[in-house]
């Protein structure tokens, strides 16, 4: 792994600070397709420098991230041990014996013998039960280390209250309309890193063509969605940045050349609205709904 622009897991495992995410890779296209997508965003994105790739069972993209791995290996010469990959476990295993099936599942779809980091995707089923069995994974060396997503700071305070193993990593909604700093708080308080998906709002809220973002990027004559990266990674949370074009993905990676002042920041935080942009996990339907989708094992 790079010596740079890597955060340190409370286990002592580096990770890279800034992340690839899988999710729809092609909104629109068929299953095949959609596949053939992921695949080549993914291989390019490692060849842009990406070494942080994100992918979960539910997403249907662990095939596609273990053939891009491979092909990475093959013709760009970036070893497997270079990569660090996270997949998550969904709604529907989350339970003891879920979790062991869930997590070989994984493996075997993408074909790689270990994640280096493993999440119980939502705060839904047996989450305890869940986590004894990935503790377990973990503590036999089969996962590199295992956090959870979704996870509001109170939930958190439960499940550690009642686990061995602190979670490494939380992964949740961080964009600038829903900044979560009370829960960002409280997670560095506990050494949980943060990682931010939908980091970009997936565009929703007209989020490229904010004012205030468009005034910084040009400031320093770089993107929204470097403004965006940068706001995040100078406060030690991950982004996840998603895209399946070329250009987009060497973007996105590019955003070690400057830095944000203290003022930029505060013109940031002063965005915040304080709701998601997707759903509010306070909803019982967004629990109806999670546990109702369709999910082929
Ligand atoms: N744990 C969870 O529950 C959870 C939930 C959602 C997502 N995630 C993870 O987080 C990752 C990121 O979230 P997300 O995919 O929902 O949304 P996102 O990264 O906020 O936004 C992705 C959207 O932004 C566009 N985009 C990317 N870069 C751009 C740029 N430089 N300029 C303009 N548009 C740009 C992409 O289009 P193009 O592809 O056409 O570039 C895509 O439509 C996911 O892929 C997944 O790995 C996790």
């Amino acid at each position: 792994m790079a010596a740079h622009h890597t955060i340190t897991l409370h286990n002592g495992l580096v990770i890279p600070s800034l992340g690839f995410g899988t999710f729809q890779p092609s909104a629109s296209a068929g299953e095949g397709v959609a596949d053939t997508t992921a695949e080549q965003a993914v291989f390019e994105a490692l060849r842009a420098g990406y070494r942080l790739i994100d992918t979960a069972a539910f997403y249907q993209t662990e095939g596609a991230v273990g053939r891009a791995i491979r092909r990475a290996e093959d013709e760009l010469g970036i070893p497997r041990s270079e990569i660090f990959v996270t997949s998550k476990l969904w709604v529907t295993n989350t339970t003891y014996d879920g979790a062991l099936r869930g997590y070989d599942r994984s493996l075997e779809k993408s074909g790689l013998d270990y994640f280096d980091l493993y999440l119980i995707h939502n705060p839904m089923n047996d989450i305890f039960g869940a986590w004894r069995a990935l503790s377990e994974l973990y503590l036999s060396g089969k996962i590199r280390s295992i956090g959870v997503s979704n996870f509001s700071r109170a939930r958190m305070e439960d499940f550690i209250s009642f686990t061995d193993i602190v979670p490494h990593v939380n992964q949740i909604e961080v964009n600038v309309f829903h900044q979560q700093n009370d829960d960002i708080t409280y997670m560095n308080d506990h050494n949980i890193v943060v990682e931010a998906w939908a980091p970009f709002a997936r565009g929703r809220h007209d989020l490229f063509n904010n004012t205030i973002l468009r005034d910084i990027a040009h400031k320093y004559d770089v993107t929204v969605s470097q403004i965006i990266e940068r706001w995040l990674i100078q406060r030690g949370i991950i982004p996840l940045p998603k895209s399946v074009n070329k250009d987009r993905i060497q973007t996105n990676y590019d955003v070690w050349n400057f830095e944000l002042t203290d003022t930029d920041m505060a013109r940031i935080k002063s965005l915040d609205e304080g709701k998601s942009q997707f759903f509010d996990w306070q909803d019982p339907a967004v629990y109806r709904r999670f546990a109702q989708l369709p999910y082929a094992d």
